[in-house]
């Protein structure tokens, strides 16, 4: 699986087309999947539409744990103690972690082109190696709907980080800012907080030209 997906780095396959607006308002979190394995293919290039996500600087300081095997899941499972939607969703037969690494924004900042070299974080306006990270995560959730998958970002607690980090020998440099677990959807929706809140209108999101309303 490892050399596949080197070998497939930077080519994304694109056998599936869909318009993009039907794409986005397809993407709905799933909670509940079956038991039923994802080709390895799939797989490839689900976890390869990740690295075409824009990055500050194109430092790409983002890197996917990618859990495909049942005894890698369950070690991931089991690293999730603090996480009380884990036994809902252990059964999705794909888990990515995007894992941000700020050295890789701090390291490419200090080259001559940006010139920060003294590598203060208080620079950063916010911390683009979480937004970069959270736009790669979007291209994975989005490639799981064009290949007829769900998909789930959920969060991992910090006090689970020590231990996902040993138990997959992830540097202490990298972040995990969270999971997504991806599969065929069960028929049962499990119920969010997207259930009991409406998504909010144009007018209340959408400020034209000024913030003040008219
Ligand atoms: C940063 C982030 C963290 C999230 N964490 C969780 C989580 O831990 N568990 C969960 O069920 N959903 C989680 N979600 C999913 C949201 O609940 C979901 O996106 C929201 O309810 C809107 O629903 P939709 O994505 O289906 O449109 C998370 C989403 C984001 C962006």
């Amino acid at each position: 699986m490892r050399a596949f997906l080197e070998v497939s780095a930077g080519n994304v396959a694109t056998t599936a087309v869909m318009d993009y607006y039907e794409l986005i308002n397809r993407r709905r979190m799933v909670r509940n999947f079956t038991d039923e394995s994802i080709e390895a293919d799939v797989i490839v290039r689900i976890v390869t539409a990740g690295l075409q996500g824009p990055s500050a600087g194109f430092s790409q300081g983002f890197e996917f744990l990618v859990l495909s095997e049942a005894d890698e899941r369950e070690a991931f499972w089991d690293c999730n103690e603090h996480n009380p939607q884990a036994e809902s969703i252990r059964t999705a037969p794909l888990v990515v972690v995007p894992f941000a690494c700020k050295d890789a924004y701090l390291d490419r900042y200090a080259e001559p082109d940006k010139g920060w070299t003294d590598r203060d974080e208080a620079r950063w306006p916010v911390p683009y190696w979480y937004i970069d990270t959270g736009m790669a995560a979007m291209h994975i959730l989005l490639a799981a709907v064009v290949e007829d998958l769900g998909a789930l970002f959920f969060g991992i607690p910090s006090e689970d980080w020590p231990v996902l980090r040993s138990t997959f020998a992830v540097p202490d440099e990298y972040d995990p800012i969270g999971a997504i677990a991806i599969g065929h959807p069960a028929e049962t929706r499990v119920p969010s907080s997207a259930t009991s809140r409406d998504r909010r209108s144009t007018d209340a999101v959408i400020h034209r030209g000024t913030w003040q309303s008219a």
